[in-house]
């Protein structure tokens, strides 16, 4: 069965219910599980179907049996479910899994479940496809006026990285048809910066992370009076001239910190724009990731359905939670990251602020040309999340199937990409954890798959 025809397939199964189905959407807290719920809860709802979103932070078997259990009549898992698809399966419910995670087992009909998983169809679920992408493609068969909704898949891809060094596979075959159906307009390249004051949108910058100056107002204000540019300017309204200045000047920072030369080439670049969203897509994909990851799902979610409304909360929220983020990385900036002989790593509190924080230290922190590793314990558990830069996969690292097997060892779930992935393990002796990683990293591990 080639992509289509499963996709079809899930299109006739949804329709095919009764009118008076309530369909639940299970998905992942992130901006690209929230845009991919979002998508499906449009498109079912304007089948007229009624429909249920719960947002899970770390999807454990449990809590999927649990959810299943709840009374709906069918189930669609999106961004997540395929490390889940035997549990899943034995519930004997329809349900529909729509991943872009490295699966586990290549069945595509299991029982009654459906598993739409990029990488069952040859397309990498790291770089070409995010789960939003599937989800659009789903809607899209489902119902062709749902290509308005395309402007949400390419947010969701953007959310997991997948626009770094310019989309590709669905991607770029979902962003070409939202450029020529008007549903999205470029921008001239810019800096990722929002509409306040520079001083302000650098002090509060966290993707991209600039090293000596996020977080420090004072040293924001002595560079903005060396480069001669007034403080309370905002970035729009500054000239041509200014601007090359700043661009230098910020450039140059990152590249003296090591910055992932991948990551380098978007710090200044073309923006997706679209009349669905108050800014561009870069900011409010960050914005929806920073308010979620604060336990505000809800908020994130909701924003999607009421931009309009609920646009000075969400940035608010997401402000306060950037505020928190950025004075950990200062620290990390201060005290430096740990360091083995094959990663490097960072203790923290919260298992969400890892999430978020690991990403932002592999793209902007010099991490010697390794993997980066956050350890967050949780009572009896630990939760790690870790992220690579793209050159250590094409050198055969994969860290989905490293966590996928320190749950092995340790007991627990793990799994991801083979560039991002995470695990909540029993065990809790960090140094033993660490040194299993190492270890196993050394030995010029190639995960399965
Ligand atoms: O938790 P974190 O954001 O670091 O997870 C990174 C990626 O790994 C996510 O895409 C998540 O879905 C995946 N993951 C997983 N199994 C886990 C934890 C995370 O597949 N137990
Ligand atoms: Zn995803």
């Amino acid at each position: 069965m080639d992509l289509r025809d499963c996709l079809r397939r899930c299109s006739e199964k949804i329709k095919s219910l009764p009118k008076t189905s309530r369909i639940r959407i299970i998905s992942h807290y992130d901006t690209d599980g929230i845009c991919s719920a979002y998508i499906l809860a449009k498109a079912i709802e304007r089948e007229g179907f009624d429909f249920h979103i719960t947002l899970l932070e770390h999807p454990v078997k449990e809590e999927i049996e649990r959810l299943g259990d709840e009374d709906s009549d069918a189930m669609i898992l999106s961004d997540l479910g395929s490390s889940f698809i035997d549990t899943i399966s034995k519930m004997g419910r329809d349900s529909i899994i729509l991943d872009h995670h490295q699966p586990e087992d290549r069945d595509v009909i299991k029982g009654s479940v459906i598993q739409v998983n990029s990488n069952l169809f040859g397309i990498d679920g790291d770089i070409d496809a995010s789960g939003s992408s599937l989800c659009y493609l789903l809607a899209k068969e489902m119902n062709k006026e749902n290509i308005d909704l395309s402007p949400f898949a390419l947010m969701g891809a953007i959310g997991d990285k997948q626009s770094l060094g310019g989309f590709s596979g669905v991607n770029r075959e979902i962003f070409d048809e939202a450029r020529r159906e008007e549903f999205i307009k470029i921008s001239r390249p810019s800096l990722k910066l929002g509409d306040g004051p520079i001083i302000q949108e650098i002090n509060l910058s966290v993707d991209p992370f600039y090293p000596g100056l996020s977080g420090r107002e004072e040293e924001i204000g002595k560079l903005l009076d060396r480069l001669s540019i007034r403080e309370d300017a905002r970035y729009s309204e500054i000239g041509g001239e200014e601007k090359k200045r700043l661009h230098s000047f910020l450039m140059l920072t990152l590249l003296r910190n090591n910055i992932d030369p991948l990551v380098a080439n978007n710090i200044i670049k073309e923006r997706i724009l679209t009349e669905k969203l108050p800014l561009n897509l870069d900011v409010i994909s960050e914005m929806i990731d920073a308010c979620s990851k604060s336990n505000d799902h809800g908020l994130a979610l909701s924003f999607l359905f009421n931009p309009e409304d609920l646009y000075e909360r969400i940035k608010r929220r997401s402000e306060a939670y950037k505020i928190r983020i950025i004075e950990k990385l200062r620290e990390i900036e201060d005290r430096g990251l740990k360091e083995t002989r094959n990663i490097v790593y960072f203790t923290c509190d919260k298992a969400s602020d890892g999430s978020y924080m690991s990403g932002i230290v592999s793209s902007y922190f010099d991490c010697k040309n390794k993997p980066v590793f956050s350890f967050s314990k949780d009572r009896n558990k630990i939760h790690v999340s870790c992220r690579a830069r793209r050159k250590m996969v094409e050198r055969g690292l994969n860290l989905g199937g490293l966590m996928r097997s320190i749950a092995q060892r340790f007991g627990g779930s793990g799994g991801g990409h083979k560039i991002a992935a995470g695990a909540t393990l029993e065990e809790t002796d960090l140094d033993e954890i660490v040194r299993y990683i190492d270890d196993i990293i050394g030995k010029g591990y190639e995960g399965k798959v």
